[in-house]
């Protein structure tokens, strides 16, 4: 067929990017972005499309399969697009391509590059593995007391060369495997952390390249992790899961010879038991030189105890123990979302410090999460041990922050004639120092590094400008999100917490979406909030939960309860994602059902536990709850927010009667937040800064009440010396409602302002990461003596999401993107800002400079979309794909 040659298909992905190998649904839906070739194409306007679907066998040779079509599907649609054909089974490969036309041009594109994507196992009654853990030390209670991690092994022979092998795996606790001695894959604390009673996450791993025709082992490490170590607030639980750790691993082998053998924890798929005859499993356990592993306490380590080739044939487990079976029901077992966590970057030491007391301390320059890893050398038994912290006093580690979390690494040398190289494998920490102590011999440049860890995610988003105190603020809000985006969203990285508190993400939600690609992994964690879900609609703090924790059973809070609305309208907006909406739909509306309910006839939300504007900077150290703004007030503001929220949601899923519902709630609800909160003059009934960013932003007021409302508020920041009033409630709102109300030098003055509250205090303290508190490290350098301070949470940083749309002017003002709205209010200070975003229809990009009193904007618009460009002083016009440099009075 005839092609166009001035646009490609390109970037052709399967649901959230996910890596298209062990695909969880049958039905992936499709993306692809048009691109100009060499500048032409630019009245692109995709009107229908292809996609050709073609399967791949496991095995070369024979004929070609042919592929099957879509035929010509007449759609605007490039982004999350329905699977086009027949639903995938279980464990089937395809090569998919796409083409497509556009009104301007009778041609289509060419084909696309084939994606080729893989389908796991699709259908519970394919899991033909079950779990299995160490079969020992049990008390006569029936509780295991030990939990020092495992190994497990077991052999088994091929009878044929091989030609596609898959491991499918998940565990209760954590775990590493090994096949042959290798390790299988790169991903860190699998399988993550999930609501694992109802959900636990699997991944699928191509192991082709591991195995061979003969004898073959696999090994696994296995770990208490999440699934039955010490974890929560206040000390924590054990066994929050379970009291045993198991490994669940079902590696389906085809052979050259046209069979299929599965090698399965449990007994195999043919049915025969083998090997051990008693459990009929073939598998083996003992313990390693893994002394003691827990995310909050660090990790223990003997080399002297190394167990060389447990994971290669022939290795003696004579001495071994057997294992056990778990149950596990596999319909509760599901393909993972979002992209692994690992290892992305290494840190060397920028300065090895000699503290007061003699101790050796390195700085890693930047606050992360993540480990050491060592090379080191010396006798057998030489100790080293490995202290993390965030932040130094009087010259010595501040372990205070951390509470009761040890996140000490200690590891005991084996004394090889080569530098053993150690790495933790079941614990991350949160720290930019960390002291190092019995180190044999001397420290030199490359002994020591510093692992990045976290989700894997892609980067999407860019921001620069003309200040490099914000350049370093938003360096510091990217950090944040690497530290806390550790499979799941946490709210620190360091301390006995680490856990996903839904307001911190239902703030920062935003400004994530525009720095990484987070759709998979918040879509993932989402699905935990739904499952989590109490039966009468209320939303925990945290989640997954850790029932017998803190705060404990959850209650209805505002701001964090309605992540479960605002969260998915924030992945529809930024990512074109409907699916996230229809199956979050039901949890969303059980939130708002519930605060209805609450509030009753008189739709205010005045009772109960709330947080309200959490760590309000007035609010004292001790009770971060009493803020100056109502707590009644934001509760009866989010609930009208989530309100009309949910009704935008109905209305885009076609869900009529509850749109029209759920918009006349809200409606009600906004009469009467008005009628009990707005006094004459545009004054509320709690005159602080997140009262009014409440009000103006989530639109509350009646209109002629608007600018009155708006002039108190930037009257209230000048008061205030132009330093942050508000707590986590307002903070993501209070330069928006600032610009909205024509303050943009307030809010810019708001933005730069130095001094004690405020966002570049932090920076010029040398904060690396954003703070919990405005002032964790307190104006006199000493850290914030509360007992909760971190330097690590990402909350105060969502202003950056404002600094994207309007310092630099980027913002979406349709679903993924599909639209943008231009439209930068800087400051007068600042002479040039941009910004850059991959959306899910190409590079965007805004950057602007100010020279000879003009304003100089060059906008770049992806292919299919169209921007709105409103520059000061210049009515708003709109642009179609392309460059343009537009300019204003400046
Ligand atoms: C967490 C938070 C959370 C808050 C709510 C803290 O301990 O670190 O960020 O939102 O508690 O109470």
């Amino acid at each position: 067929m005839p092609h166009r040659p001035d646009v490609v298909l390109t970037d052709l992905r399967a649901e959230h990017r996910q890596p298209p190998l062990g695909l969880g649904t049958p039905t992936p839906r499709l993306s692809w972005t048009a691109r100009s070739a060499d500048g032409g194409g630019l009245a692109w306007r995709q009107t229908a499309y292809e996609v050709l679907v073609t399967p791949v066998l496991a095995r070369p040779g024979g004929p070609e399969p042919a592929p099957s079509s879509s035929g010509r599907v007449e759609s605007g649609e490039s982004v999350l697009v329905a699977w086009p054909g027949a639903p995938l089974t279980s464990r089937q490969r395809v090569r998919v391509q796409v083409r497509a036309w556009s009104a301007d041009a009778a041609e289509p594109t060419a084909l696309s590059r084939p994606l080729e994507l893989e389908t796991g196992l699709l259908e519970p009654a394919d899991w033909t593995a079950v779990p299995v853990g160490p079969d020992w030390d049990e008390d006569a209670d029936g509780v295991a007391r030990d939990h020092r991690p495992a190994l497990l092994r077991r052999e088994f022979t091929l009878p044929a060369p091989v030609v596609r092998a898959r491991l499918h795996v998940t565990a209760h606790g954590l775990h590493e495997v090994e096949l042959n001695g290798r390790r299988v894959g790169d991903e860190v604390l699998a399988p993550g952390w999930t609501s694992y009673r109802t959900r636990l996450r699997h991944r699928t791993h191509d192991v082709t390249a591991l195995l061979h025709e003969g004898p073959n082992a696999l090994g696994a490490w296995l770990a208490d992790g999440w699934y039955r170590g010490r974890f929560g607030i206040r000390g924590g639980v054990r066994n929050l899961y379970g009291e045993r750790t198991a490994l669940l691993a079902q590696l389906e082998v085809d052979l050259a010879d046209g069979r299929r053998v599965v090698v399965g924890t449990g007994p195999d798929a043919d049915g025969g038991d083998d090997a051990d005859g008693g459990s009929g499993t073939g598998w083996r356990a003992a313990h390693g030189p893994l002394l003691a592993s827990n995310l909050y306490d660090g990790e223990s380590f003997d080399a002297r105890l190394a167990v060389p080739g447990f994971s290669t044939p022939g290795f003696d487990d004579g001495t071994w123990a057997g294992v056990r079976r778990y149950g596990r029901d596999p319909a509760t077992l599901v393909a993972a979302d979002g992209p692994p966590v690992r290892c992305t970057r290494e840190l060397l030491p920028v300065a090895v410090l000699t503290s007061p007391s003699g101790a050796t301390i390195l700085d890693f320059g930047q606050n992360l999460t993540g480990r050491l890893r060592l090379r080191v050398r010396g006798r057998a038994g030489d100790r080293v041990v490995l202290r993390h912290a965030e932040v130094l006093q009087d010259g010595e580690l501040c372990t205070r922050p951390l509470r009761s979390a040890a996140a000490t690494d200690t590891y005991v040398l084996a004394g090889d004639d080569d530098p053993e190289v150690w790495e933790p494998r079941f614990t991350v920490h949160g720290f930019r120092y960390a002291e190092v102590t019995g180190w044999p011999g001397v420290l030199s440049e490359g002994d020591v590094v510093a692992r990045v860890v976290h989700s894997d995610l892609r980067r999407t988003g860019w921001f620069a400008c003309s200040d490099p105190r914000l350049e370093r603020l938003h360096e510091n809000v990217v950090w944040s999100l690497r530290s806390n985006f550790v499979d799941l969203p946490t709210d620190c990285p360091q301390r006995d917490e680490r856990l996903g508190w839904t307001g911190d993400i239902q703030v920062f939600g935003p400004t994530a979406a525009f720095l990484y690609d987070c759709s998979g992994f918040l879509a993932s964690w989402l699905g935990d909030v739904a499952a989590e879900q109490l039966p009468d609609g209320t939303v925990p703090w945290y989640v997954p939960r850790v029932p017998a924790g803190f705060w404990e059973p959850p209650q209805p809070g505002a701001v964090w309860g309605d992540v479960a609305v605002l969260l998915p309208a924030v992945l529809h907006e930024r990512y074109g994602d409907t699916g996230v909406l229809r199956r979050q739909y039901d949890s969303a509306r059980r939130w708002v059902d519930l605060v209805e309910r609450l509030a009753g006839p008189g739709r205010l939300w005045d009772s109960g536990l709330q947080l309200g504007d959490w760590l309000d900077p007035a609010a004292p150290p001790d009770d971060p709850a009493d803020a100056r703004t109502d707590r009644y007030l934001v509760a009866t503001a989010y609930f009208a927010h989530s309100a009309r929220t949910l009704a935008a949601i109905a209305g885009v899923l076609g869900e009529d009667a509850d749109a029209a519902r759920y918009a006349a709630l809200a409606q009600e609800v906004r009469d009467a937040f008005t009628a009990a909160h707005l006094r004459p003059g545009g004054r509320l009934s709690s005159d602080a800064q997140t009262a009014y960013a409440l009000a103006l932003v989530f639109d509350l007021l009646p209109a002629p009440e608007r600018p009155a409302a708006g002039h108190r508020l930037a009257e209230l920041v000048a008061e205030e010396g132009h330093r942050v009033g508000t707590g986590f409630a307002g903070v993501n709102l209070v330069a928006d409602a600032l610009t909205g109300t024509g303050h943009d030098e307030t809010a810019h003055a708001l933005l730069t302002e130095t001094g004690c509250p405020s966002w570049l205090y932090q920076v010029a303290m040398g904060a690396t990461t954003t703070w919990e508190r405005w002032d964790s490290l307190l104006p006199d350098g000493t850290v914030n003596p509360g007992q909760m301070t971190s330097f690590n949470h990402y909350a105060l940083g969502s202003v950056a999401d404002w600094m994207h749309r309007t310092v630099a002017g980027l913002a979406p003002a349709a679903p993924g993107y599909r639209r943008l709205l231009v439209r930068p209010r800087p400051g007068a200070e600042l002479t040039s800002a941009s910004a850059r975003l991959e959306t899910p229809y190409g590079t965007a990009a805004v950057a602007w400079r100010r020279t000879g009193g003009r304003l100089l904007v060059d906008v770049d618009v992806p292919l299919g979309v169209r921007a709105v460009v409103d520059l000061p002083g210049r009515p708003a016009t709109e642009v179609g794909a392309g460059r343009h440099h537009l300019e204003a009075p400046a």
